[in-house]
């Protein structure tokens, strides 16, 4: 059972970074293998709708999306951590997650996604809740924890004081885990839900 845990901030060992190394003490206790991949420090570009992806099953721009993409077909869980800029998510790792999305043909669901973003002071939950929308397309059940995934500070480091924020992070990865294992547990006995063929209507036909 692993958990690939993706640190969307360009800060190698910032507030983001804290906030996925809560969560990964939980699973080293718990007996999941986990690792952390970061993406912000990047130079990432965006998806630019070619749709090659749909005949290549890979992205054209052969960088770390297509390198990360076989970790992410591998792993039970997945981890979207991200500092706030603006209210939102930073900015490469959106260029980073629509190409990784977009661009993987494998079948996503019931992989746990669980998202966390570090901030000053606002536009947590905003960006909290645009993270999740990855995992809510495609059939991934979300993990949640006992507030809205977040933690606080603005220097580098300061994000060790959110007591309260540290807790949140130890809580998803628990909940995460049961989820991960309950799935597991799932899928012997019943196996994956049934899935129709796509209805595709795009709201003109
Ligand atoms: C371009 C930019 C925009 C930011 N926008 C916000 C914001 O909207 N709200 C906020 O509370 N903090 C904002 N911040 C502060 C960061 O979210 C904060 O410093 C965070 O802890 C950085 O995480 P890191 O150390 O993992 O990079 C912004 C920082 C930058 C560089």
């Amino acid at each position: 059972m692993n958990v690939l845990m993706i640190n969307g901030s360009p800060h190698k060992q910032g507030n983001t970074y804290i906030a996925l190394q809560e969560m990964q003490k939980i699973f080293e206790q718990e007996g999941i293998d986990s690792e952390i991949i970061q993406v912000g420090n990047k130079a990432i570009r965006g998806c630019i709708a070619c749709r090659a992806c749909a005949q290549n099953g890979k992205c054209v721009f052969d960088d770390c999306v297509n390198e990360i993409a076989p970790k992410f077909e591998a792993c039970d869980g997945l981890v979207i951590a991200s500092p706030v800029y603006y209210a939102s998510a930073n900015g490469t790792l959106i260029s980073f997650l629509d190409r990784l999305f977009f661009s993987t043909p494998f079948d996503k669901t019931m992989k746990v996604g669980a998202s966390v973003v570090a901030a000053r002071r606002g536009g947590l939950s905003a960006t909290f809740d645009e993270l999740n929308k990855y995992f809510t397309i495609c059939g991934m059940p979300v993990a949640s924890g006992q507030y809205w995934n977040s933690i606080h500070g603005r220097e580098i480091g300061e994000a060790t004081e959110d007591a309260e924020g540290l807790q949140g992070m130890r809580t998803v990865a628990r909940n995460m885990a049961f989820l991960m294992r309950s799935i597991e547990l799932g899928k012997e006995k019943y196996g994956l839900p049934k899935k129709e063929p796509f209805l595709r209507t795009d709201f003109i036909r």
